[in-house]
């Protein structure tokens, strides 16, 4: 793992006990619904595209920078409501994050919830960089990243060889949640403000470990523009299936296939 990777780990280790309280704060609970929007919207696409394919074998699904498993928690949710859709397929699901203590947290809220789930699902829970990962080749058929893929040391290396090394060649579909780089577009002032100076606040207030939030702010300063992610995809081989805002100037959300024509 890189210098750059390892920072990040740590200071992901430090702040796993306040995460979720935090995520919520600061997004005023919108990502709660920016994660449901995601699973339904690649869920139910994923069973439209690729119904036909491999009818009896487990769907597999990673949850890559999983956190602490909120993306997961909505797979489960969201298939208790609408098994039907994958047609009652047997799902293994991989809560990947080189981060121990966020897969402790994910791992205790998940068994509760899973309890009555079990042989139809069934979660593995995976320490690993998602840059160098432990899965098989093509063992993939859906990769969510939510909130992850500005972490990574060099995204455009992670898209072309990773994720598309793991991800199923005939059948697989990635979902990706990321934030937008809100600082490329200087009119809007609203949000800069709160993003330099009510985060810090609020950080300050109920976090005291400042430092990671302002690692927030600044990892999304130095993020690519959507074109540019986009753009990643393509010349890595995908096919943007879907992409669009869920939050007007925020949140971006990128469906992306292989492409095999
Ligand atoms: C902002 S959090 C997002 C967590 C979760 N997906 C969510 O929606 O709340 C980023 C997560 O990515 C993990 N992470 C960052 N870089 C990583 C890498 N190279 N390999 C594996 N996990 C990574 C961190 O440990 C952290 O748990």
């Amino acid at each position: 793992m890189d210098n750059f990777s390892k920072n990040i780990k740590s200071m992901f280790d430090s702040i796993c006990g306040r995460y979720d309280f935090m995520n919520h704060l600061l997004s005023g609970g919108l990502d709660i619904y920016w994660r449901k929007n995601i699973v339904k919207y690649s869920l139910l696409n994923y069973a439209k595209i690729f119904s036909d394919c491999d009818a009896g074998k487990r769907l597999k699904i990673a949850d890559i920078a999983s956190g602490t498993g909120d993306v997961i928690k909505e797979v489960i949710s969201f298939i208790n409501k609408n098994g039907g859709l994958i047609k009652n397929k047997q799902i293994d699901i991989f809560c990947a994050d080189f981060s121990l203590p966020m897969v402790k947290i994910a791992k205790r809220k998940l068994d509760e919830i899973i309890l009555h789930k079990k042989g139809l699902i069934r979660i593995n829970y995976v320490i690993c960089d998602a840059q160098n990962s432990c899965f098989k080749d093509s063992s993939i058929d859906m990769v969510f990243i939510a909130f992850g893929i500005r972490n990574f040391s060099n995204i455009d290396k992670f898209l072309s060889g990773e994720l598309k090394r793991i991800m199923n060649k005939r059948r697989s579909m990635a979902a990706i949640l990321e934030f937008n780089n809100i600082f490329n577009y200087r009119i809007f002032a609203f949000f800069q403000i709160y993003y330099n100076y009510f985060i810090a606040l609020l950080a300050k207030i109920f976090s005291k470990n400042i430092t990671a939030y302002k690692y927030l702010v600044d990892s999304i300063k130095r993020l690519a523009s959507d074109e540019e992610i986009l753009k990643m995809f393509t010349d890595s081989g995908f096919k943007i299936f879907n992409y669009g805002k869920i939050f007007p100037f925020i949140v971006t959300r990128y469906i992306a296939i292989i492409n095999n024509s």
